[in-house]
């Protein structure tokens, strides 16, 4: 038995920090939404044990692999004695904010539920994507969505209207940026680490309104705050992005991919191409739809 998945991955067009927890993790508001480029993910049964390989080097593929915990979780919950062999290629970089490895692990649970007949029930899958990571559940379901608390409350929502047709640029630098890193360093910047609860609601009504300009320009990330001084090239790909139009220009996640979103997929490429003349190409450039 041998299933084939692709797995996504997403930006986060609106996260706002609305401050620090007892348990020390972020309450947030955040509009995340899934893109179109893919980790390629492939499930063979084996006799027993745990075997994961993957095209990226640099990727541990043993228990500290979140795909490879996502198998675990899924066989002990299910009572299933199985092994699995399964191999992962990776086309979405990693610590790039894009949510690749939550993507691997939330795609891994469905494909190993439906691969086994569906022991699971929705709401212990979504128990078991929480306990992996804040950005799993989110990849339990494959529309935009809503999160809040760490991330994990997911709310789906309808396509949004503004964004049929939208395309972006996704430039990744190269270096990632660590999550709790980032986290930890918005002490400094209490504006950032104590935001006003709406704005992601407000992103949702003028994207289901329509105009994604306006959208565009009330887009928000509190994370920039730490990551873009830490990092100043990342603030050059944004002020780069908004000289050449884009409705919206921002870090996604805790970065340190950048995007900027565009009409049309046309001006995406043109842009792409640009950008690619100006910063090198030893950058990571993609154009990807909604
Ligand atoms: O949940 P996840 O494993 O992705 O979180 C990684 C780290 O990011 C956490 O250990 C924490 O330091 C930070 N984090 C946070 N608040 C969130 C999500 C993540 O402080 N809402």
């Amino acid at each position: 038995m041998r299933a084939q998945r692709q797995s996504p991955c997403k930006v986060n067009l609106v996260l706002n920090v609305l401050g620090r927890r007892a348990d020390g993790f972020h309450e947030l508001e955040t509009l995340i939404h899934p893109v179109r480029l893919y980790d390629r993910l492939t499930f063979e049964r084996a006799p027993t044990g745990i075997e994961l390989t993957c095209s990226e080097p640099n990727l541990p593929t043993d228990s500290q692999n979140l795909v490879w915990r996502a198998v675990a979780m899924f066989l002990e919950a299910s009572g299933i004695k199985a092994g699995l062999r399964i191999d992962l290629q990776k086309e979405i970089p990693l610590s790039a904010g894009l949510g690749g490895g939550s993507g691997n692990a939330g795609t891994t649970l469905l494909g190993l539920n439906e691969m086994f007949g569906f022991p699971l029930s929705a709401e212990r899958l979504n128990q078991i994507a929480s306990s992996l990571g804040s950005d799993v559940p989110f990849f339990l379901q494959s529309n935009p969505a809503l999160a809040t608390g760490r991330g994990e409350r997911i709310q789906s929502l309808e396509p949004l209207a503004a964004l049929s047709g939208a395309a972006l640029v996704l430039a990744h630098p190269g270096f990632g940026v660590s999550t709790p890193w980032a986290y930890q360093n918005l002490a400094k910047y209490p504006a950032a680490l104590n935001g006003q609860a709406g704005r992601a609601r407000q992103v949702v009504s003028l994207l289901q309104a329509g105009d994604l300009r306006a959208a565009g320009a009330a887009m928000y990330n509190s994370l920039e705050a730490p990551v873009l001084e830490k990092f100043p090239l990342l603030k050059l790909f944004l002020e780069f992005f908004r000289e050449k139009g884009a409705c919206a220009a921002l870090m996604s996640g805790s970065g340190s991919s950048t995007f900027a979103l565009m009409e049309h997929q046309v001006a995406a490429q043109e842009l792409a191409e640009e950008f690619k003349s100006k910063f090198g190409s030893a950058n990571w450039v993609k154009v990807a739809t909604f």
